[in-house]
């Protein structure tokens, strides 16, 4: 029965965290998988998310489901955080949240949600996006295209983007990454979002804006703009929001499916089908990582120590990035590689070619995504001289 099954290759990403766990190279640099690490290269519980979970365990009091759609209490604080606080969509009762398996999770709800509910609708990534993407959206059924996001010199191409999406068949779906793009780290300022709303409505499109970073950029309301422009001037936007990188909580699974719809009553319609959605690929989603989550929003004081320990995170990548530039400097390469302090969230689109990586991986144990995209969290005061002297090898 099974004779004709063929072995595949593991996801390109997952598998770097086992390559390298077997390399014994003492200097060994990990700029693979996107998780927060500090400066000894851990990626700790974050403080606020310790004290929550201590009282959660304390207060906990069953451990019944929770529901298709999650705790309403998560859902309560998680609007808020993405739509913002005073937001017009949430005083019109338009936006629906489901708490999901991680933002992974929000995806293939959306997906579903599409391939069941808007059949026959196209949906568009951008050139390079998040290698899931692709296995997500097929898996779903739905026939997947790209459009331009960077060009051949290493830099955001927006009038490429642009265009294509000027082409793109009325009705379908386009996929932004709201801030922090994975893989490439190049954002849209407010001006092209605005470029990009002008298009989408002309065009009558879908938009699904990815939501994994939030507070990785600029800030959580900044890196939140487009995501809010788009959700006040449309009738129909649909959000997938992760907590797995801003709280940290990784391995607890927690995100959320925003679905923002004309109007109360047609935001009600939706939420019913999303239900079943999530009914028929895991009934109830996980209940810990959300509880974590509206602990801490819940409570002013657990809320001000997580702001400060996510922009504590912030700040130390975006002076990495600096630093990483400037160790380059001495090898007359700052210039070639200035495009990493530009770029921002957890990843850069470095421009190194597959060769550079496999020699980079094989030569000095540094381990990145064969398209070039290093996890910026990796760097370390410590190992930025070691990654310099390497990068200025493979560019000899
Ligand atoms: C990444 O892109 O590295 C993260 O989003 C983790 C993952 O699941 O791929």
């Amino acid at each position: 029965m099974f004779e004709h099954i063929e072995r595949v290759p593991g996801d390109a990403i997952l598998g770097l965290i086992e390559a390298f766990k077997k390399d014994t190279n003492p200097q060994k640099v990990d700029l693979g998988v996107g998780v927060y690490r500090d400066a000894h290269g851990n990626t700790p519980v974050m403080r606020a998310v310790k004290e929550a979970e201590a009282r959660l365990l304390s207060n906990e009091t069953t451990k019944t489901y929770i529901g298709s759609h999650g705790a309403p209490a998560y859902g309560g604080v998680v609007l808020p955080m993405v739509l913002g606080a005073s937001s017009p969509v949430l005083e019109a009762n338009r936006a629906s949240a489901t708490q999901s398996p991680g933002g992974t999770g929000a995806l293939r709800l959306a997906a579903d949600f599409i391939a069941t509910q808007l059949p026959d609708r196209g949906i568009w990534v951008s050139d390079p996006t998040w290698p899931n993407h692709h296995g997500i959206f097929t898996a779903a059924g739905i026939e997947l295209h790209k459009y331009p996001y960077v060009d051949p010199d290493n830099r955001l191409d927006f009038d490429g983007m642009l265009g294509a999406l000027k082409k793109i068949p009325e009705g379908d779906v386009v996929v932004l990454h709201a801030c922090c793009h994975n893989p490439t780290g190049f954002d849209l300022s407010k001006s092209q979002w605005q470029q990009v709303l002008e298009v989408v409505k002309e065009r009558q499109l879908l938009p699904l804006i990815d939501f994994a970073y939030q507070g990785f950029g600029e800030g959580l309301d900044e890196d939140a703009y487009g995501v809010r422009l788009f959700a006040e001037q449309l009738d129909e936007v649909i959000i997938t929001s992760s907590c797995s990188k801003n709280f940290g909580i990784y391995c607890e699974r927690t995100g959320c499916l925003i679905m923002v719809a004309k109007d109360a009553e047609q935001m009600e319609n939706i939420r019913s089908q999303v239900a079943i959605v999530a009914r028929e690929n895991y009934s109830n989603p996980p209940a810990h990582g959300g509880a974590i989550v509206s602990e801490i929003l819940h409570d002013a004081e657990l809320s001000a120590m997580w702001r400060e320990e996510l922009t504590e995170m912030r700040d130390r990548i975006n002076t990495l990035r600096r630093d990483f530039v400037e160790a380059l400097k001495p090898y007359g390469l700052d210039e070639k590689y200035a495009c990493v302090a530009e770029q921002r969230g957890m990843f850069s689109y470095t421009g190194l070619t597959p060769e550079q990586v496999d020699r980079l991986r094989d030569e000095f144990g540094i381990y990145m995504v064969r398209s070039g995209r290093a996890n910026v969290a990796g760097f370390s005061q410590e190992n930025l001289p070691y990654l310099a002297k390497a990068i200025a090898a493979v560019n000899d």
